[in-house]
């Protein structure tokens, strides 16, 4: 099945349940930490939309806390009522045997978990001075608690609720926050998103989107791609978008010249190859197959395939805009849209969602 149709699945059920790998949130903030060694030193966290017991958000802040110097560690979790009913609900060892665990408030309540002190006296701070209690709600990040927290923090990280993701983005946004979070690729194109690339607000991670990213998800799932130990894992079109630098966006794709390209890209014999540098008929923008095939000495508007994300340097290109077909009014001035077919077309054929860019003239690439 396309992963597009998965994740269009995925959203109409609401199954939000997919939880992220270690691997994949070491990685990420690995290189946020590599850029910048004190990028969380003195700052309070915040992961919303977790579930500190299941997943691994919590475990990974916490297990690092002393290392990254963060002040305050805080997640909260949301409660099993207000989740699909199939979704299987297990309180854990953690909370039954805690003084704190209540009966009549196990599924009808969130609960929030908070790192911030050495509660055991054994002179080191981490997982296990975790405290945790009942949220007042059900742990909805639009509930009024939830976001007192999320003004409190200084940076929000998470896997958010697909199916919630737009409205998730915005309420991040409206508090003017560092974050982290993983979306769908096709975010990039939204209304709420775009913008913000365009202006070298957020960006991609620097985990790569090819692949996707996979994800475990509950045992009754009827919907996933693969069992690994049990375990059973859904891939998808995933991508982490962040306002937190990182080195990898700092490198400038190795390029070359359009002729270079003509004869030696890998990509010749490809069905999109073809296209390769024609003008579309409705915009003043030339098509470019490939983030690899970029050619390094034309300096008007190129069309690219959303995925040059993932490889974008700001100091190498400047993103101009979007084709129409992405959402009306952010092709820009630049490329010369026509006015009619909102996609990019060559010989009376669509191109799909294609990203305006441009050289920026000071870019100092490699050309080999
Ligand atoms: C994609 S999962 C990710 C879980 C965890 N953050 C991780 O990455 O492993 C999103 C979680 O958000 C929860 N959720 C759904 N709607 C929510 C809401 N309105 N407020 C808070 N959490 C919600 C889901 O139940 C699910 O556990």
């Amino acid at each position: 099945m396309p992963s597009n149709e998965k994740l269009h699945r995925a959203k109409k059920q609401k199954n939000d349940e997919f939880y992220t790998q270690y691997a994949d949130i070491e990685k990420e903030m690995n290189a946020y930490i590599e850029y910048n060694p004190d990028v969380f030193r003195d700052k309070t966290i915040l992961l919303p939309c977790d579930d500190p017991e299941w997943s691994n958000f919590t475990k990974y802040f916490a297990q690092n806390f002393e290392r990254f110097g963060i002040k305050k560690l805080i997640s909260t979790s949301y409660a099993a009522n207000s989740k699909p009913k199939e979704i299987p609900y297990q309180p854990t060892l953690f909370e039954t045997e805690s003084p704190n665990f209540d009966k009549k408030k196990t599924r009808s309540h969130g609960k929030i978990f908070i790192l911030e002190r050495d509660t055991n006296k054994d002179k080191k701070i981490d997982i296990n001075d975790l405290e945790w209690n009942y949220l007042k709600g059900d742990g909805d990040f639009r509930s009024k608690e939830v976001t007192k927290l999320r003004d409190e923090a200084d940076i929000i990280i998470t896997n958010p609720p697909f199916s919630l993701f737009i409205d998730f983005f915005t309420w991040i946004l409206k508090a003017n926050k560092k974050f982290a979070v993983i979306a769908n690729k096709s975010c990039v194109t939204y209304k709420e998103v775009f913008p913000l690339i365009m202006k070298n607000k957020a960006w991609s991670g620097r985990e790569e989107w090819a692949g996707g990213m996979w994800f475990s998800t509950t045992d009754n799932a009827t919907d996933f791609d693969k069992i690994v130990d049990n375990k059973k894992y859904k891939n998808t079109p995933s991508m982490w978008i962040t306002n937190i630098d990182h080195g990898r966006r700092h490198q400038p794709i190795p390029l070359m010249t359009m002729d270079e390209n003509r004869r030696y890209s890998k990509h010749i014999k490809h069905p999109y190859w073809k296209d390769a540098y024609k003008k579309y008929e409705n915009y003043e923008v030339i098509e470019i197959p490939f983030t690899d095939s970029i050619p390094n000495d034309y300096s008007d508007t190129m069309g690219v395939p959303i995925s040059f994300l993932d490889k974008h340097c700001p100091e190498q290109f400047r993103i101009i805009g979007m084709a129409e077909d992405n959402g009306r009014g952010y092709s820009g001035a630049e490329s010369k849209w026509d006015g009619k077919d909102p996609h990019c077309i060559i010989d009376g054929k669509k191109k799909f969602k294609r990203l305006f860019i441009k050289r920026k003239e000071s870019s100092n690439e490699n050309n080999s």
